[in-house]
Protein backbone atom coordinates (compact mmCIF):
# COMPACT_ATOMS: atom_id res chain seq x y z
CA UNK A 1 0.00 0.00 0.00
CA UNK A 2 3.04 2.37 0.91
CA UNK A 3 5.25 1.34 -1.55
CA UNK A 4 6.69 4.35 -1.62
CA UNK A 5 7.51 5.54 2.03
CA UNK A 6 11.19 6.57 2.63
CA UNK A 7 13.50 4.17 4.43
CA UNK A 8 13.61 5.42 8.34
CA UNK A 9 16.34 6.74 10.02
CA UNK A 10 17.36 6.96 13.81
CA UNK A 11 17.54 11.07 15.28
CA UNK A 12 21.37 10.57 15.51
CA UNK A 13 21.59 9.90 11.56
CA UNK A 14 19.40 12.57 11.13
CA UNK A 15 20.96 15.65 13.05
CA UNK A 16 24.81 13.94 11.52
CA UNK A 17 23.30 14.21 8.20
CA UNK A 18 22.25 17.83 9.40
CA UNK A 19 25.42 19.09 10.38
CA UNK A 20 26.90 18.27 7.32
CA UNK A 21 24.26 19.73 4.80
CA UNK A 22 24.76 22.68 6.72
CA UNK A 23 28.65 22.99 6.95
CA UNK A 24 28.21 22.71 3.35
CA UNK A 25 27.42 25.94 1.95
CA UNK A 26 24.78 26.29 -0.09
CA UNK A 27 22.72 23.69 1.19
CA UNK A 28 21.81 20.71 -0.76
CA UNK A 29 19.95 19.87 -4.18
CA UNK A 30 16.49 19.31 -4.09
CA UNK A 31 14.11 17.40 -6.30
CA UNK A 32 12.39 20.55 -8.44
CA UNK A 33 8.94 20.55 -6.47
CA UNK A 34 8.08 23.78 -5.98
CA UNK A 35 6.47 24.41 -9.28
CA UNK A 36 2.54 24.07 -9.25
CA UNK A 37 0.77 22.82 -11.93
CA UNK A 38 -2.55 24.23 -12.15
CA UNK A 39 -5.89 22.29 -12.60
CA UNK A 40 -8.77 24.30 -14.35
CA UNK A 41 -11.74 24.12 -11.90
CA UNK A 42 -14.31 21.59 -13.69
CA UNK A 43 -14.44 19.80 -10.18
CA UNK A 44 -17.17 20.59 -7.35
CA UNK A 45 -15.44 21.13 -4.03
CA UNK A 46 -16.15 18.27 -2.07
CA UNK A 47 -17.59 19.59 1.75
CA UNK A 48 -16.41 16.71 4.25
CA UNK A 49 -19.51 15.16 6.09
CA UNK A 50 -20.35 17.30 9.70
CA UNK A 51 -20.48 14.92 12.78
CA UNK A 52 -21.93 16.88 15.66
CA UNK A 53 -21.68 13.46 17.96
CA UNK A 54 -24.13 11.43 19.30
CA UNK A 55 -25.65 11.45 22.67
CA UNK A 56 -28.31 14.36 23.81
CA UNK A 57 -28.00 16.20 27.08
CA UNK A 58 -24.52 14.78 28.69
CA UNK A 59 -21.64 13.71 27.19
CA UNK A 60 -21.15 14.09 23.22
CA UNK A 61 -19.05 11.16 21.37
CA UNK A 62 -17.60 10.98 17.97
CA UNK A 63 -16.41 7.52 16.60
CA UNK A 64 -13.49 8.37 14.73
CA UNK A 65 -11.97 5.60 12.72
CA UNK A 66 -8.43 5.98 11.02
CA UNK A 67 -7.86 3.75 8.44
CA UNK A 68 -6.47 2.87 4.80
CA UNK A 69 -9.13 3.87 1.61
CA UNK A 70 -8.67 5.22 -1.73
CA UNK A 71 -9.17 8.67 -3.06
CA UNK A 72 -10.34 9.87 -6.52
CA UNK A 73 -7.99 12.93 -7.08
CA UNK A 74 -8.89 12.71 -10.76
CA UNK A 75 -6.12 10.23 -11.43
CA UNK A 76 -7.56 7.04 -11.31
CA UNK A 77 -7.51 5.03 -7.91
CA UNK A 78 -5.31 6.60 -5.34
CA UNK A 79 -4.16 4.94 -2.09
CA UNK A 80 -4.85 6.78 0.70
CA UNK A 81 -5.70 7.18 4.68
CA UNK A 82 -8.53 8.50 6.19
CA UNK A 83 -11.01 9.03 9.23
CA UNK A 84 -14.42 7.88 8.86
CA UNK A 85 -13.76 8.71 5.30
CA UNK A 86 -11.48 7.73 2.39
CA UNK A 87 -9.02 10.76 2.53
CA UNK A 88 -9.38 13.46 4.96
CA UNK A 89 -12.04 12.93 7.76
CA UNK A 90 -15.02 14.81 8.86
CA UNK A 91 -15.64 18.44 10.32
CA UNK A 92 -16.32 18.03 14.21
CA UNK A 93 -18.59 20.88 15.53
CA UNK A 94 -18.71 20.92 19.39
CA UNK A 95 -19.97 24.07 21.10
CA UNK A 96 -18.13 25.74 24.27
CA UNK A 97 -18.84 24.47 27.05
CA UNK A 98 -20.07 20.77 25.84
CA UNK A 99 -18.05 17.81 27.32
CA UNK A 100 -16.95 15.42 24.04
CA UNK A 101 -15.20 11.90 24.31
CA UNK A 102 -13.89 10.84 20.97
CA UNK A 103 -13.67 7.11 20.25
CA UNK A 104 -10.58 6.87 18.36
CA UNK A 105 -9.73 3.56 16.62
CA UNK A 106 -6.90 2.80 14.74
CA UNK A 107 -7.16 0.40 11.97
CA UNK A 108 -3.91 1.27 10.23
CA UNK A 109 -1.42 -1.76 10.88
CA UNK A 110 0.94 0.62 12.28
CA UNK A 111 0.16 2.94 15.43
CA UNK A 112 -0.77 6.46 14.79
CA UNK A 113 -2.56 9.47 17.07
CA UNK A 114 -4.84 12.20 16.48
CA UNK A 115 -3.94 15.29 18.05
CA UNK A 116 -6.64 18.23 18.65
CA UNK A 117 -4.55 21.03 17.13
CA UNK A 118 -5.22 24.26 19.08
CA UNK A 119 -7.91 22.85 21.74
CA UNK A 120 -7.58 23.60 25.33
CA UNK A 121 -7.24 19.46 26.41
CA UNK A 122 -5.66 18.11 29.47
CA UNK A 123 -2.16 16.95 28.53
CA UNK A 124 -3.24 13.00 28.45
CA UNK A 125 -6.02 13.83 26.22
CA UNK A 126 -3.84 15.88 23.97
CA UNK A 127 -3.44 13.36 21.40
CA UNK A 128 -0.07 14.14 21.11
CA UNK A 129 3.12 11.60 20.37
CA UNK A 130 2.96 9.92 23.73
CA UNK A 131 -1.12 9.00 23.11
CA UNK A 132 0.07 6.18 20.46
CA UNK A 133 -2.97 4.25 19.29
CA UNK A 134 -1.98 0.89 18.44
CA UNK A 135 -3.28 -0.87 15.39
CA UNK A 136 -6.87 -2.07 16.61
CA UNK A 137 -6.99 0.04 19.62
CA UNK A 138 -9.68 2.42 21.00
CA UNK A 139 -8.19 5.49 22.51
CA UNK A 140 -11.36 7.59 24.03
CA UNK A 141 -9.84 10.93 25.17
CA UNK A 142 -13.04 13.36 26.99
CA UNK A 143 -13.05 16.97 28.03
CA UNK A 144 -14.73 20.01 28.09
CA UNK A 145 -14.65 22.35 25.45
CA UNK A 146 -13.08 25.43 26.49
CA UNK A 147 -12.32 27.24 23.41
CA UNK A 148 -14.30 29.73 22.05
CA UNK A 149 -15.81 30.01 18.55
CA UNK A 150 -13.07 28.91 16.34
CA UNK A 151 -11.67 26.53 13.56
CA UNK A 152 -9.41 24.21 14.99
CA UNK A 153 -8.37 20.77 13.48
CA UNK A 154 -7.50 17.20 14.16
CA UNK A 155 -4.44 15.42 12.55
CA UNK A 156 -2.34 12.08 13.26
CA UNK A 157 0.79 12.72 15.27
CA UNK A 158 2.93 9.74 15.53
CA UNK A 159 6.44 11.13 16.23
CA UNK A 160 8.09 10.64 12.90
CA UNK A 161 5.26 9.29 10.89
CA UNK A 162 3.33 12.60 11.13
CA UNK A 163 4.37 13.89 7.87
CA UNK A 164 2.90 10.84 6.32
CA UNK A 165 0.40 10.44 7.98
CA UNK A 166 -1.17 14.03 7.62
CA UNK A 167 -0.03 14.16 4.04
CA UNK A 168 -2.03 10.30 2.83
CA UNK A 169 -4.84 11.92 4.80
CA UNK A 170 -5.49 11.61 8.40
CA UNK A 171 -6.81 14.91 9.11
CA UNK A 172 -10.04 17.09 9.80
CA UNK A 173 -11.61 20.43 10.67
CA UNK A 174 -13.17 21.06 14.43
CA UNK A 175 -15.65 23.94 14.24
CA UNK A 176 -16.63 25.63 17.47
CA UNK A 177 -19.58 27.39 18.28
CA UNK A 178 -20.21 29.45 21.03
CA UNK A 179 -23.31 31.44 22.53
CA UNK A 180 -21.19 34.36 22.91
CA UNK A 181 -20.63 34.69 19.29
CA UNK A 182 -22.53 37.16 17.70
CA UNK A 183 -25.05 36.15 15.10
CA UNK A 184 -25.18 37.48 12.03
CA UNK A 185 -21.83 35.38 10.75
CA UNK A 186 -22.60 32.81 8.29
CA UNK A 187 -22.81 29.88 9.74
CA UNK A 188 -24.59 27.40 7.80
CA UNK A 189 -22.47 24.38 7.00
CA UNK A 190 -21.30 23.60 3.71
CA UNK A 191 -23.90 26.37 2.46
CA UNK A 192 -22.03 29.56 3.31
CA UNK A 193 -20.24 28.13 5.67
CA UNK A 194 -17.31 26.21 3.87
CA UNK A 195 -14.13 24.16 5.51
CA UNK A 196 -10.89 24.79 2.85
CA UNK A 197 -8.64 22.60 3.54
CA UNK A 198 -5.51 23.27 1.40
CA UNK A 199 -3.15 20.75 0.59
CA UNK A 200 -0.22 19.60 -1.99
CA UNK A 201 0.72 16.38 -3.04
CA UNK A 202 2.44 14.92 -5.90
CA UNK A 203 1.54 11.93 -7.79
CA UNK A 204 3.35 9.13 -10.12
CA UNK A 205 2.42 7.93 -13.27
CA UNK A 206 0.01 4.69 -11.82
CA UNK A 207 -2.13 7.94 -9.61
CA UNK A 208 -0.50 6.62 -6.40
CA UNK A 209 1.10 9.36 -4.04
CA UNK A 210 4.26 10.19 -3.88
CA UNK A 211 6.06 10.90 -0.64
CA UNK A 212 9.43 11.85 -0.27
CA UNK A 213 11.73 13.08 2.37
CA UNK A 214 13.61 15.60 1.15
CA UNK A 215 17.39 16.39 1.50
CA UNK A 216 18.22 17.86 4.99
CA UNK A 217 18.45 20.98 5.01
CA UNK A 218 15.07 21.32 3.19
CA UNK A 219 11.74 22.57 4.25
CA UNK A 220 10.19 19.06 3.77
CA UNK A 221 8.21 17.51 0.96
CA UNK A 222 6.77 19.87 -1.82
CA UNK A 223 4.18 18.60 -3.99
CA UNK A 224 3.16 20.01 -7.50
CA UNK A 225 -0.52 19.53 -7.14
CA UNK A 226 -3.08 21.81 -4.85
CA UNK A 227 -6.09 20.67 -3.63
CA UNK A 228 -8.88 21.96 -1.57
CA UNK A 229 -10.74 19.33 0.57
CA UNK A 230 -9.13 16.84 -1.67
CA UNK A 231 -10.63 18.06 -4.55
CA UNK A 232 -7.74 18.54 -7.38
CA UNK A 233 -8.87 21.52 -9.66
CA UNK A 234 -12.35 22.95 -7.60
CA UNK A 235 -15.27 25.21 -8.16
CA UNK A 236 -17.79 26.19 -4.92
CA UNK A 237 -21.09 27.11 -5.87
CA UNK A 238 -21.67 29.99 -4.16
CA UNK A 239 -25.59 30.69 -2.86
CA UNK A 240 -25.21 33.73 -0.38
CA UNK A 241 -23.63 37.19 -0.69
CA UNK A 242 -21.63 36.51 2.01
CA UNK A 243 -19.57 33.10 2.08
CA UNK A 244 -17.49 31.83 5.06
CA UNK A 245 -14.11 30.36 4.17
CA UNK A 246 -12.39 28.41 7.04
CA UNK A 247 -9.04 28.67 5.53
CA UNK A 248 -6.90 25.70 7.01
CA UNK A 249 -3.12 25.31 5.30
CA UNK A 250 -2.86 21.16 6.40
CA UNK A 251 0.47 20.86 3.97
CA UNK A 252 3.44 19.80 4.88
CA UNK A 253 5.24 22.05 4.31
CA UNK A 254 3.96 24.72 1.99
CA UNK A 255 3.23 28.34 2.97
CA UNK A 256 0.22 29.93 0.97
CA UNK A 257 -0.84 33.33 0.62
CA UNK A 258 -4.18 33.66 -0.52
CA UNK A 259 -5.76 36.32 -2.21
CA UNK A 260 -8.75 37.18 -4.66
CA UNK A 261 -7.72 37.34 -8.31
CA UNK A 262 -9.73 40.43 -8.82
CA UNK A 263 -8.14 42.09 -6.05
CA UNK A 264 -10.98 42.80 -3.85
CA UNK A 265 -10.66 42.92 0.04
CA UNK A 266 -12.62 40.41 1.93
CA UNK A 267 -13.39 40.09 5.70
CA UNK A 268 -10.93 38.28 8.29
CA UNK A 269 -13.04 37.14 11.35
CA UNK A 270 -11.20 34.95 13.13
CA UNK A 271 -7.49 33.64 13.33
CA UNK A 272 -6.09 30.00 14.69
CA UNK A 273 -8.25 30.59 18.05
CA UNK A 274 -10.99 32.73 17.17
CA UNK A 275 -12.89 35.67 16.85
CA UNK A 276 -11.09 38.87 15.92
CA UNK A 277 -12.96 41.53 17.80
CA UNK A 278 -13.70 43.39 14.85
CA UNK A 279 -13.53 42.33 11.06
CA UNK A 280 -10.70 43.64 9.30
CA UNK A 281 -10.45 44.20 5.75
CA UNK A 282 -7.64 42.43 3.49
CA UNK A 283 -6.85 41.54 0.16
CA UNK A 284 -4.22 38.64 0.84
CA UNK A 285 -3.28 36.13 3.78
CA UNK A 286 -0.86 34.21 4.13
CA UNK A 287 -0.85 30.64 6.03
CA UNK A 288 2.10 28.66 6.92
CA UNK A 289 1.68 24.87 7.50
CA UNK A 290 -0.82 24.80 10.48
CA UNK A 291 -2.59 27.93 10.58
CA UNK A 292 -5.99 28.89 10.29
CA UNK A 293 -7.94 31.99 8.85
CA UNK A 294 -11.48 32.42 9.29
CA UNK A 295 -12.62 35.23 6.33
CA UNK A 296 -16.00 36.10 4.57
CA UNK A 297 -16.42 36.86 0.94
CA UNK A 298 -18.71 38.94 -0.45
CA UNK A 299 -20.22 38.61 -4.08
CA UNK A 300 -22.86 39.82 -6.32
CA UNK A 301 -25.57 37.64 -7.98
CA UNK A 302 -23.50 35.80 -11.13
CA UNK A 303 -19.27 36.96 -10.68
CA UNK A 304 -16.81 34.22 -10.54
CA UNK A 305 -14.03 35.11 -8.75
CA UNK A 306 -10.60 32.85 -8.37
CA UNK A 307 -8.78 32.43 -4.97
CA UNK A 308 -5.61 31.82 -5.95
CA UNK A 309 -2.31 31.81 -4.78
CA UNK A 310 0.04 34.91 -4.97
CA UNK A 311 3.76 34.63 -4.29
CA UNK A 312 3.76 34.03 -0.39
CA UNK A 313 6.58 36.67 1.48
CA UNK A 314 8.69 34.91 3.16
CA UNK A 315 10.64 37.40 4.74
CA UNK A 316 14.04 37.63 5.90
CA UNK A 317 17.04 36.23 3.95
CA UNK A 318 15.49 32.93 2.75
CA UNK A 319 18.87 30.79 2.20
CA UNK A 320 18.82 28.15 -0.32
CA UNK A 321 15.03 27.61 -0.47
CA UNK A 322 13.67 29.38 -3.78
CA UNK A 323 11.75 25.44 -3.54
CA UNK A 324 9.98 26.38 -0.93
CA UNK A 325 7.03 27.11 -3.00
CA UNK A 326 6.69 30.12 -4.85
CA UNK A 327 4.52 31.01 -7.65
CA UNK A 328 0.80 32.54 -8.29
CA UNK A 329 -2.14 29.85 -8.99
CA UNK A 330 -5.50 29.57 -8.95
CA UNK A 331 -6.79 27.52 -5.40
CA UNK A 332 -10.52 27.64 -5.65
CA UNK A 333 -13.26 29.07 -8.06
CA UNK A 334 -16.48 30.92 -6.37
CA UNK A 335 -19.16 31.04 -8.47
CA UNK A 336 -21.92 33.00 -7.44
CA UNK A 337 -25.61 31.68 -8.41
CA UNK A 338 -27.85 34.18 -10.01
CA UNK A 339 -29.75 34.16 -7.43
CA UNK A 340 -28.10 34.72 -4.31
CA UNK A 341 -29.55 34.60 -0.81
CA UNK A 342 -28.94 37.68 0.98
CA UNK A 343 -26.86 38.17 4.47
CA UNK A 344 -27.11 40.53 6.60
CA UNK A 345 -24.17 43.08 7.45
CA UNK A 346 -21.40 41.48 9.66
CA UNK A 347 -21.31 42.47 13.00
CA UNK A 348 -19.31 45.02 13.88
CA UNK A 349 -18.13 43.78 17.22
CA UNK A 350 -16.80 39.53 16.29
CA UNK A 351 -15.69 39.12 20.44
CA UNK A 352 -14.28 40.99 23.39
CA UNK A 353 -11.34 39.94 24.90
CA UNK A 354 -7.81 41.84 26.35
CA UNK A 355 -4.25 41.82 24.45
CA UNK A 356 -2.01 41.05 27.11
CA UNK A 357 0.26 43.22 27.94
CA UNK A 358 4.39 41.76 28.06
CA UNK A 359 4.33 43.34 31.78
CA UNK A 360 1.66 40.46 32.75
CA UNK A 361 4.33 37.72 31.98
CA UNK A 362 5.61 36.27 35.44
CA UNK A 363 8.56 34.17 33.26
CA UNK A 364 10.08 35.04 29.48
CA UNK A 365 11.84 31.97 28.24
CA UNK A 366 13.86 31.62 25.38
CA UNK A 367 13.44 29.45 22.18
CA UNK A 368 16.37 29.81 19.51
CA UNK A 369 15.93 27.41 16.51
CA UNK A 370 19.34 26.78 14.52
CA UNK A 371 20.22 23.41 12.50
CA UNK A 372 16.82 22.49 12.44
CA UNK A 373 16.40 21.91 16.44
CA UNK A 374 15.06 24.05 19.51
CA UNK A 375 18.13 25.37 21.85
CA UNK A 376 20.74 22.93 20.26
CA UNK A 377 18.68 19.84 21.06
CA UNK A 378 16.66 17.77 19.37
CA UNK A 379 13.27 16.47 20.49
CA UNK A 380 13.72 13.24 23.01
CA UNK A 381 10.33 11.87 24.28
CA UNK A 382 12.10 11.21 27.79
CA UNK A 383 13.24 14.38 28.08
CA UNK A 384 11.31 17.47 29.83
CA UNK A 385 12.63 20.76 28.47
CA UNK A 386 10.18 23.20 30.13
CA UNK A 387 8.51 23.31 33.16
CA UNK A 388 5.17 25.63 33.24
CA UNK A 389 3.41 26.51 36.39
CA UNK A 390 -0.69 25.96 36.00
CA UNK A 391 -2.43 29.20 35.39
CA UNK A 392 1.17 31.37 34.46
CA UNK A 393 1.05 33.95 31.81
CA UNK A 394 4.49 33.78 29.89
CA UNK A 395 6.00 35.34 27.60
CA UNK A 396 8.21 33.17 24.57
CA UNK A 397 10.82 34.47 22.80
CA UNK A 398 11.23 32.60 19.31
CA UNK A 399 14.24 32.69 17.32
CA UNK A 400 14.77 31.30 13.89
CA UNK A 401 18.41 31.48 13.53
CA UNK A 402 17.94 29.07 10.34
CA UNK A 403 18.49 30.68 6.37
CA UNK A 404 15.38 28.75 5.86
CA UNK A 405 11.67 29.47 7.11
CA UNK A 406 10.24 27.56 10.01
CA UNK A 407 6.90 28.31 12.38
CA UNK A 408 6.22 27.39 15.94
CA UNK A 409 2.96 25.99 17.28
CA UNK A 410 2.62 25.02 20.76
CA UNK A 411 -0.04 22.88 22.10
CA UNK A 412 -2.25 23.44 24.98
CA UNK A 413 -2.59 27.17 24.71
CA UNK A 414 -4.16 30.02 22.27
CA UNK A 415 -1.53 33.05 22.65
CA UNK A 416 -1.08 36.19 21.84
CA UNK A 417 1.99 37.97 19.08
CA UNK A 418 3.66 40.79 21.18
CA UNK A 419 5.86 42.11 18.20
CA UNK A 420 7.44 40.31 15.11
CA UNK A 421 10.97 41.93 14.69
CA UNK A 422 9.99 44.36 17.39
CA UNK A 423 7.36 45.82 15.47
CA UNK A 424 3.58 45.31 16.15
CA UNK A 425 2.24 42.31 14.89
CA UNK A 426 -0.41 42.74 11.86
CA UNK A 427 -4.28 42.46 12.16
CA UNK A 428 -3.67 39.02 11.01
CA UNK A 429 -1.56 37.99 13.50
CA UNK A 430 -3.24 40.27 16.49
CA UNK A 431 -5.45 37.62 17.04
CA UNK A 432 -5.70 34.02 19.10
CA UNK A 433 -2.87 32.20 17.52
CA UNK A 434 -1.66 28.73 18.27
CA UNK A 435 0.99 28.59 15.40
CA UNK A 436 3.21 31.29 13.74
CA UNK A 437 5.44 31.42 10.83
CA UNK A 438 9.24 32.56 11.81
CA UNK A 439 10.63 34.28 8.89
CA UNK A 440 14.62 33.25 8.51
CA UNK A 441 17.19 35.32 10.91
CA UNK A 442 13.51 36.86 12.67
CA UNK A 443 12.42 36.99 16.27
CA UNK A 444 8.62 37.05 17.60
CA UNK A 445 7.66 37.68 21.10
CA UNK A 446 4.47 35.37 22.08
CA UNK A 447 2.42 35.71 25.69
CA UNK A 448 0.23 33.05 26.66
CA UNK A 449 -1.58 31.85 29.78
CA UNK A 450 -1.06 28.29 30.85
CA UNK A 451 -4.17 26.35 31.32
CA UNK A 452 -4.60 26.37 35.08
CA UNK A 453 -4.74 22.08 35.63
CA UNK A 454 -1.51 20.79 35.92
CA UNK A 455 -0.10 17.18 35.01
CA UNK A 456 3.41 16.37 36.67
CA UNK A 457 3.84 13.09 33.59
CA UNK A 458 2.59 13.68 30.52
CA UNK A 459 4.19 16.85 28.38
CA UNK A 460 2.85 19.12 25.85
CA UNK A 461 4.36 19.86 22.70
CA UNK A 462 5.95 22.48 20.73
CA UNK A 463 7.83 22.40 17.50
CA UNK A 464 7.77 23.49 14.12
CA UNK A 465 4.83 22.56 11.80
CA UNK A 466 6.08 22.07 8.57
CA UNK A 467 5.61 18.36 9.70
CA UNK A 468 9.29 16.88 7.76
CA UNK A 469 11.41 19.29 10.81
CA UNK A 470 8.99 18.18 13.58
CA UNK A 471 9.30 14.40 12.28
CA UNK A 472 13.05 15.03 12.75
CA UNK A 473 13.18 16.81 16.06
CA UNK A 474 12.86 20.09 15.46
CA UNK A 475 10.19 20.06 18.58
CA UNK A 476 10.04 20.17 22.69
CA UNK A 477 8.10 19.22 25.62
CA UNK A 478 6.71 21.39 28.22
CA UNK A 479 4.68 19.81 31.23
CA UNK A 480 1.85 22.22 33.10
CA UNK A 481 2.69 21.44 36.91
CA UNK A 482 0.61 23.08 40.03
CA UNK A 483 2.36 23.62 43.08
CA UNK A 484 3.67 20.66 45.04
CA UNK A 485 3.88 18.60 42.27
CA UNK A 486 7.24 17.13 40.97
CA UNK A 487 7.75 15.82 37.47
CA UNK A 488 8.07 12.81 36.34
CA UNK A 489 9.15 12.46 33.12
CA UNK A 490 7.04 10.03 30.61
CA UNK A 491 8.38 6.99 29.52
CA UNK A 492 9.48 6.85 25.90
CA UNK A 493 7.22 5.17 23.67
CA UNK A 494 9.72 4.68 21.27
CA UNK A 495 11.81 3.15 22.81
CA UNK A 496 12.04 -0.38 22.37
CU1 LIG B 1 -0.81 20.43 14.69
CU2 LIG B 1 1.80 19.19 17.53
O1 LIG B 1 0.49 19.78 16.06
CU1 LIG C 1 10.75 24.19 10.50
Amino acid sequence: MRQDRAPRRGPAALIAALALALAGAGGCANPATSPVTEAPPTRPLAIPALEEGTGAGGTRAFDLVVDEGTHDFGRGTTATMGVNAGYLGPTLRMRTGQDVRMDVTNRLDERTTLHWHGMAVPARMDGGPHQLVAPGATWSPTWQVRNPAGTLWYHAHPHGDTAEHVYRGVAGMIIVEDQAAPAGLPDEYGVDDIPVIVQDKRFDDDGQLVFDQPGPSSTGFLGDTVMVNGTVGPYLDVRATRTRLRLLNASTARVYRLALADGRAFDLVGTDGGLLPAPVRLTAIQLSPGERADIVVTMAPGERVMLRNTSPEFGGRVGPNSRFGTGDYDVLELRAAQQLRPAPPLPTTLATWQRLPASAATTTRDFTIHAQIINRKPVDMGRIDEVVPAGATEVWVLRNRDPQPHNFHVHAVQFQVLDVDGAPPPPELAGWKDTVYLAPGSEVRIIATFPPDGDPTWPFMYHCHLLWHEDSGLMGQFVVVEPGQTVVPPPDPYDH
